[in-house]
């Protein structure tokens, strides 16, 4: 190569070129309380490339750089704006065939105009959610990346803004050894920038958090308010609460303030999912919610709700969409959840990874409990530092973003990881920081049945409130015998919730209760789980796997065809199989014995 060679070529030789942009990291520390305020909506067509050998990043397309030195014209291998659209927020998989297997970076870019508003005023992006890892440029500049494939990422912007902007981010869902998921896992690796893209203006100094909650003591007589505010102001907030005749002076100092009140809200539960109108105010700025007051405690080996013990009648489910990927609608969120009280639940296992927050505000509306979850899953690199700031990262904007939901009501930090020294640390070290950011919701994990003594025993237990076990008895070990052993040789000292129990059936497909993978022996697979595990009384709830089939690309065989077909409904959620009604008539049991 010419040693005079335009600067611009000398990116071929450069393999380390990701490392310039290892700054700017959105995570729980740079997010804004966004619940309220007027959102900017940056949905709509985006150009895109797909840009398999990451040629913007290496080339440095968004600086549009198209001249050299001497003022000649250089070759560009990009066009932005003649660039083919896609319609985003979207998975890229769901949005085009030729995408549907495509893993690697993807290149999104569109205009749009910004005026100020206020003097002063300072401007946030929200990425919704972006699989797996985002970066973003706005006029050339680079705002920043973000690490995490299901929760949102927040760039302040305001700086790099005029009157007419070129916003540029690249999405890469590529699979990593060291990411959280790593490699495998037991579902479909969804690409693209897949939940709603924003604008929020806020003044100067601004309310970054808000926190709200009825005070666990069980009184249910006391409510707690938290603010964080921009800096390190000191100011004066206002907590309304005008059903409750609450309107409340929160003196800030520091940037923070707090306060407890005497309330006796009317308490918020599956069956009456009361939420009321809440307030903020602080130094110009506003911010509301919808927020439900309810108590979840446990004692002993039960599990309390608004001080009443209850059996969480759950199902597990995950985020996906035959027609959208993880682009769920909210007509499809609200179907699902439909679907999952006409079988009885109170309860939902929202597996691997943290849900659209969608999902929690209509589960608050609807009355739905649920157990979110980090994708800490199978065999994540437990000893890499890295691996531990992104997975505690992911945990915390989760905990942070759905704070003041009610139905969450379970925080689990992983799922069915190997027992090893560096596994304790890790996962006892996000249960120590669920339990350091939320002092009013349990914490769990799906843990392994303990296959040396056939027990329920794991060591991660007493960074747990809540055990969470996932057996396969009569399926992956397919004599039931062991599950009644499994259950008489243990004796833990918390609640268990069985978070996966289950089987394949193909959606009308029959046979015998002996032939795998039809709908009847699911359905004696579902009959001989629940035969024994309503006898068990430390076993305070059950999330059986899975609501409905899901992609699944480790899954081939012709009954199956890229699908994991455990669903007690089929994938486009229309066909219900016999199992579903197994388990509809063991609920209905358990709501008219509770
Ligand atoms: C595992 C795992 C799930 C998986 C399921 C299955 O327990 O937690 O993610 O889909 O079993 O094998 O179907």
């Amino acid at each position: 190569m010419a040693k005079n060679q335009d600067a611009q070529m000398l990116d071929i030789h450069i393999e380390d070129y990701l490392a310039e942009y290892e700054m700017g990291i959105a995570g729980f520390d740079t997010m804004l309380f966004d619940r309220g305020r007027k959102a900017e909506s940056l949905n709509g067509q985006w150009h895109y490339a797909v840009d398999q050998y990451d040629t913007c990043l290496r080339q440095k397309w968004f600086l549009e750089k198209n001249r050299d030195a001497k003022g000649f014209t250089l070759p560009t291998d990009y066009s932005f704006d003649e660039w083919p659209l896609m319609y985003l927020p979207c998975c890229w998989n769901t949005a085009a065939p030729e995408y549907l297997l495509y893993e690697g970076p993807m290149v999104f870019t569109r205009r749009f105009e910004y005026e100020p508003v206020r003097e002063g005023e300072r401007v946030f992006l929200k990425i919704g959610a972006a699989n797996y890892v985002c970066r973003v440029f706005v006029n050339g500049s680079y705002a920043g990346m973000h690490r995490g494939g299901s929760t949102p990422a927040y760039f302040e912007i305001g700086k790099y803004l005029q009157r007419d902007n070129r916003i540029l981010i690249v999405a890469d869902n590529t699979r990593r050894p060291a990411q959280v998921p790593p490699e495998n896992t037991d579902w479909f690796n969804y690409g693209g920038i897949y939940r709603d893209i924003e604008l929020f203006r806020v003044p100067a100094d601004y309310i970054k958090d808000f926190q709200i909650e009825l005070v666990p003591d069980g009184t249910f007589g006391s409510v707690s308010a938290r603010v964080t505010v921009s800096g390190k102001a000191d100011a004066a907030a206002v907590l309304s609460i005008p059903e409750l005749g609450i309107r409340e002076e929160i003196p800030v100092s520091g940037g923070r303030g707090a306060v407890t009140l005497k309330a006796e809200p009317e308490l918020w539960s599956p069956e009456n999912p009361k939420l009321y109108e809440v307030s903020l105010e602080c130094m110009g700025d506003r911010v509301s919610d919808r927020v439900g007051f309810r108590e979840i405690r446990v004692k002993g080996r039960q599990i309390f709700l608004n001080g009443q013990p209850i059996f969480l009648r759950g199902v597990s489910a995950h985020e996906d969409s035959v027609k959208d990927g993880k682009a769920l609608t909210d007509a499809e969120r609200v179907e699902n959840i439909r679907i999952a009280k006409e079988l009885g639940c109170n309860f939902m296992r929202a597996a691997h990874y943290p849900h659209s927050e969608r999902m929690a505000q209509l589960a608050d509306e609807l009355g739905l409990l649920l157990w979110e979850e980090v994708p800490v899953y199978w065999a994540i690199r437990f000893e890499r530092e890295d691996t531990y700031r992104d997975a505690e990262n992911q945990l915390s904007e989760l905990i942070l973003r759905d704070y003041n939901r009610a139905s969450v009501i379970i925080w689990s930090v992983g799922n069915e990881n190997l027992d090893s020294d560096e596994r304790l640390k890790f996962m006892g070290g996000l249960a120590e920081r669920a339990h350091e950011l939320d002092q009013t919701r349990l914490v769990s994990a799906a843990c392994l049945v303990n296959g040396a003594h056939n027990r329920i025993e794991d060591r991660l237990e007493k960074y747990l409130d809540v055990i969470g076990l996932n057996e396969y008895c009569g399926w992956y070990s397919p004599d039931f015998a062991s599950l009644p052993d499994l259950l008489e040789n243990s004796d833990p000292e918390k609640p268990v919730i069985i978070t996966e129990f289950g089987a394949d059936a193909l959606a009308g497909h029959h046979g015998t209760v002996s032939d795998k993978g039809t709908e009847e022996c699911q359905a004696y697979v579902y009959e001989r789980q629940t035969a024994v595990l309503r006898t068990i009384p430390y076993i305070q709830g059950m999330t059986p796997w899975i609501l409905y089939d899901f992609r699944c690309p480790r899954r081939t065989s012709s009954l199956q065809r890229y699908y994991n077909t455990k669903g007690l409904c089929s994938a486009d959620k229309t066909y219900k199989k016999a199992a579903f009604y197994v388990l509809q008539k063991f609920y209905r049991e358990v709501a008219e014995n509770n």
